[in-house]
């Protein structure tokens, strides 16, 4: 897909990969609406695609507020008249057992992660089925494929996101509107400032930049793929995973349960899994370590 003058709405786009994503199409002339939930930071990201010559459109909205984002599809309708693409990227984790974490706290992450997706879908799906044009990009993870300790319910919104985006590819199948998943490893953004992570290490050698991820959005818009893996070798491990599960799951769920051991624990106020959350000083351990 050549992107000149095509319309790329991202979610998520004040930080990370969605930031990284918004300037590497403002990069090859798209116009860009980034979606966020802080004006401000919007703004910041619009001033740094001020020097490409395309148009631009900040909307703040909480992509788990399905009225907020039926207002930002209207938005963007009456500004462009069409979307061409439109890159499911909010997201975040708590991290902690499950035993630990509020039913609110596990709610939000599926809120943001799967219905936020589904809400943006649905709000952008019919006129890209009226063009007969469009690609929708669902950014997911590795932990799309493997359930892990410590960010079960992560994991949950993220197997849900890649069976919804499997189901929803077929039925579009005939059309000319498209769905691919990009999955990466492990990337080196905001996504770990979130407090449950305080006791993690930051990031593993092996991270990515947001800039590679982004440019496997980009690529994934000219794939006929359901899936991207990155980097592509990882998909060794995830066939490895669905081929010898007995072997695999065992070796990934016992070196991954050892860092829960240590982990400090959170009391949440609310539902905002993302703001609502302040350290305490209660030590969990809910796993066993072996
Ligand atoms: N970093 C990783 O290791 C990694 C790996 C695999 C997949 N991913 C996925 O990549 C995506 C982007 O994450 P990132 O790593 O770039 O993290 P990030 O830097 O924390 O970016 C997350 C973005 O999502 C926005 N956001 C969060 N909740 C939102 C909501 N309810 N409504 C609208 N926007 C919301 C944030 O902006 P505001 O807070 O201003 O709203 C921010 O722009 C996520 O879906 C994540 O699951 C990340």
């Amino acid at each position: 897909m050549k992107f000149k003058n095509k319309v790329v709405v991202i979610t998520g786009a004040s930080s990370g990969i969605g930031e990284a994503s918004a300037i590497e199409f403002a990069k090859n002339g798209a116009n860009i609406v980034l979606v966020g939930r802080k004006k401000s930071k919007l703004i910041d990201v619009e001033k740094k695609l001020s020097k490409y010559k395309i148009s631009t459109l900040c909307c703040e909205c909480d992509v788990s507020q399905k009225t907020q984002v039926k207002e930002l599809s209207n938005q963007v309708l009456d500004k462009f008249g069409r979307i061409d693409i439109l890159v499911n990227n909010a997201g975040f984790a708590i991290y902690g057992p499950v035993s630990d974490q509020s039913i609110e706290e596990i709610e939000s992450q599926m809120h943001t992660n799967y219905f936020g997706m589904i809400y943006c879908t649905k709000n952008f799906l019919p006129k890209m089925l009226e063009q007969n044009s469009g690609h929708i990009i669902n950014v997911a993870s590795v932990a799309a494929s493997f359930g892990l300790p410590g960010i079960a319910p992560y994991c949950a919104s993220k197997f849900a996101m890649l069976g919804f985006s499997e189901g929803l590819r077929h039925e579009l199948k005939g059309t000319n509107v498209k769905v691919t998943i990009v999955s990466p490893i492990m990337v080196r953004t905001n996504f770990f400032d979130h407090p449950s992570f305080s006791s993690m290490p930051k990031y593993s050698p092996a991270s990515l930049s947001a800039k590679t991820v982004a440019k496997a959005v980009l690529r994934a818009t000219n794939s006929s793929r359901l899936e991207i893996i990155v980097p592509s070798v990882v998909r060794g491990a995830v066939w490895a995973k669905h081929t010898f599960p007995f072997i695999v799951n065992p070796i990934i769920g016992s070196a991954i349960r050892k860092r829960l051991s240590s982990k400090t624990s959170y009391s949440s106020s609310s539902g905002d899994g993302a703001s609502a959350l302040e350290p305490t000083s209660k030590s969990s351990s809910s796993f066993n370590s072996n």
